[in-house]
């Protein structure tokens, strides 16, 4: 028995804000951010919110998978950028599509929240504690950066990505996760320190501050290998994977992995440039465009590689 995705849905905010949008407001270019990251514009939320695009895509996947909310038994939401510290972005989701027998939690994983949501629903799933899960990639980054910082703010967009995944004969076959805490601090937004009456303490929300070429270098050297890792676990060679959805940070990283692979770029479907970085929303987004597109046929290997703030990445292969 494996876990199968049987339903996908997306929720992007209505506010587009382009490069030359941006240009207006900062000192920067089309062609400078363009060139770098493959990106021309993104959206971030006006009324939107974490929760709501997140309960929006949800709902979109039930519908395209034909399940019902009484049905689903695991909600795990992948984000860094919740609406509340507390309850979890999963239990407001529970809450608003009434997913009554649900169990409900966050994962906190940056940009590979989504795939290590989906490898923890599948876990559960595998071992027959639960048979249908709702697993979830949403952010709300634009809230966590700081719009003086040009070279990291206009890398990110708005946004949520869903999908239903059920016990089943085919579907995930191998996946591969991984950690590195102490390389960790290239990627970073500091939450409230500590904050009582007998200590004192500088310690203050911050935004998210990156180091860009370092995380690039860790992206172009870890995602190949763990795409490598996964295929090698299902047993299979690369040239039989249909499909390589990689986080969507940045053109260039993509670029190289799929040389570093020798697999040609067509393999590599991408939508960076109408929605930036999304983060954990990413993959899922990605994911539901194609699969609505009917861009899968039934059998086709899919490989999905997510990496970033931990640090962390890791792969998942499927047979669609
Ligand atoms: N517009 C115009 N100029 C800019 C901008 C901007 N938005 N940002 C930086 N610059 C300038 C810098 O000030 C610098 O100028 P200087 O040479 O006069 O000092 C120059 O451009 C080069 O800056 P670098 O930071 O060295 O630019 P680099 O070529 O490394 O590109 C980038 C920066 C695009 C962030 C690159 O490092 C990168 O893609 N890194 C990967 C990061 C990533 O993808 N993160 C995603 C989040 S993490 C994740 O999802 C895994």
């Amino acid at each position: 028995m494996t876990t199968r995705i049987i339903g996908t849905g997306s929720s992007i905010p209505n506010r587009k804000v382009t490069n030359d949008d941006l240009a207006k407001i900062m000192d920067t270019s089309d062609e400078w951010i363009y060139s770098r990251t493959g990106i021309h514009s993104r959206h971030l939320v006006e009324q939107e919110t974490t929760t709501g695009m997140a309960s929006d895509a949800a709902q979109k996947a039930m519908e395209n998978a034909g399940v019902s909310p009484e049905e689903i038994d695991l909600i795990i939401v992948g984000t860094v950028s919740g609406d509340m510290c507390y309850p979890s972005t999963a239990c407001l989701v529970q809450a608003k599509i009434g997913a009554v027998n649900a169990v409900a939690y966050d994962i906190s994983a940056g940009c590979s929240g989504f795939l290590f949501a989906l490898n923890t629903a599948h876990a559960y799933i595998q071992s027959g504690i639960y048979q249908c899960a709702l697993v979830i990639g949403a952010e709300t980054l634009s809230k966590m950066m700081d719009w003086n910082d040009r070279s990291t703010c206009v890398l990110f967009g708005d946004g949520a990505g869903a999908a239903i995944v059920k016990a089943n004969n085919a579907g995930i076959r191998a996946i591969t996760q991984h950690s590195d805490g102490a390389g960790g601090d290239v990627l970073v937004c500091s939450n409230r320190g500590s904050n009582n009456p007998f200590v004192t303490s500088d310690t203050k929300l911050d935004y998210t501050k990156m180091e860009g070429q370092e995380v690039f270098k860790f992206a172009v050297k870890m995602v190949p290998k763990c795409v490598q890792e996964v295929i090698e676990k299902a047993g299979l060679s690369v040239d039989d994977v249909d499909y390589f959805l990689l986080h969507q940070a940045n053109k260039r990283i993509i670029e190289s992995v799929s040389k570093r692979l020798k697999v040609s770029l067509d393999k590599f479907p991408t939508n960076i440039e109408h929605y930036g970085n999304t983060s954990a929303a990413s993959i899922p987004i990605l994911l539901d465009e194609l699969n609505r597109k009917n861009t899968f046929q039934k059998g086709d290997i899919i490989v999905m590689s997510g990496f970033g703030a931990g640090l962390t990445w890791g792969a998942t292969l499927l047979e669609w």
